[in-house]
Parts: C-alpha cells; structure tokens; sequence
C-alpha cells in the first residue's frame, strides 16, 4: 500500500513540474524586447529633417549606393560611438575621398558642428 502512496506522490510532483515549465514559457514571450522603432527617436528624426533641407541625397541613398556610399553601409563600417560620430561629422564639413573609392565627397562649410554631428548620428543609428 504504501509504494502506491509514493507512486501517486511522484506523479503529483511530476504534474506539479509541467506545469511550471510552461508558466515561465508564457511570462518569457510576455517579456520579449518590442521591435526596433526608429522613427520616434529625436536624433533619427533631426536626421531626415536636416537631410532634407541639404544637398546629401544628391549622392547618398539610405539602401543603395549612388555617388557616395549607402548610409546602412556607413552605419554597417562604424560602430555607434562618439569618436566615430565626431570623425564623420568634420567629414561632412570638410568633405573628402578615399575611404569609399575615388569619388570624392563635396564639402560642407556652411553646415554647424551641431547640424552635422546631428547628421552623423542619423547615419550612425541605421546599423542593423
Ligand atoms: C557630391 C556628392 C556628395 C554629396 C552632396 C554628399 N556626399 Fe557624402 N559622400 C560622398 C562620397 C563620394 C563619399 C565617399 C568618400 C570617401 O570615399 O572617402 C561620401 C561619404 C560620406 C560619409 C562616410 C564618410 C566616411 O569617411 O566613411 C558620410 C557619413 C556622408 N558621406 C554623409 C553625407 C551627408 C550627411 C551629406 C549631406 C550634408 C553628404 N554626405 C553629401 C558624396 C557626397
């Protein structure tokens, strides 16, 4: 009689396991990070704004490449950081050649710092 006992007991704990392990499935997809917006960040929306009113997409696509590199392929080469954002933005102002091809880009001058460190960190905010 008493192995019954032990048997029913196992299987009631054994139960009891189960249905723990799905509880903590449903509360992980509750938990999932929701998917990647850029169209409310202030510094994405600064970007497409200040690129609007300047000549960058004369040469510059966001997919593909035209005269100048795309800008998921600028994003993809630099990591996200402030050094690369200011390096890119006194490359916006001053314009340059040789890290893309020969084509050299046009420069700038009339931009601020502030409007093309703005315009790095749109660039820098499409990596993937
Ligand atoms: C006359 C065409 C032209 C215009 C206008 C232009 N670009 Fe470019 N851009 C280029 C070319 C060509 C390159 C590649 C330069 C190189 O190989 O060093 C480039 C490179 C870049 C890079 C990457 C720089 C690097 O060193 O990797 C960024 C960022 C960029 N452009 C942003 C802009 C922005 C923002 C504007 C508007 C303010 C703009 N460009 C306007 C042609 C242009």
């Amino acid at each position: 009689m008493k192995k019954y006992l032990v048997a029913i007991a196992l299987l009631v704990f054994i139960g009891a396991c189960n249905s723990n392990g799905s509880d903590k499935k449903t509360e992980a997809a509750a938990t999932a990070a929701p998917a990647n917006d850029l169209s409310a960040n202030p510094d994405y929306q600064k970007g497409v704004s200040l690129i609007a009113k300047s000549d960058c997409l004369t040469c510059h696509k966001t997919d593909s490449k035209l005269i100048g590199p795309a800008y998921k392929d600028v994003a993809a080469k630099y990591e996200n950081n402030a050094a690369n954002v200011a390096m890119l933005a006194s490359k916006i102002i001053k314009g340059g050649t040789g890290v893309w091809g020969q084509i050299p880009m046009t420069p700038h001058a009339t931009l601020s710092e502030a409007d093309a460190t703005a315009l790095a960190k749109y660039v820098l905010l499409l990596r993937k």
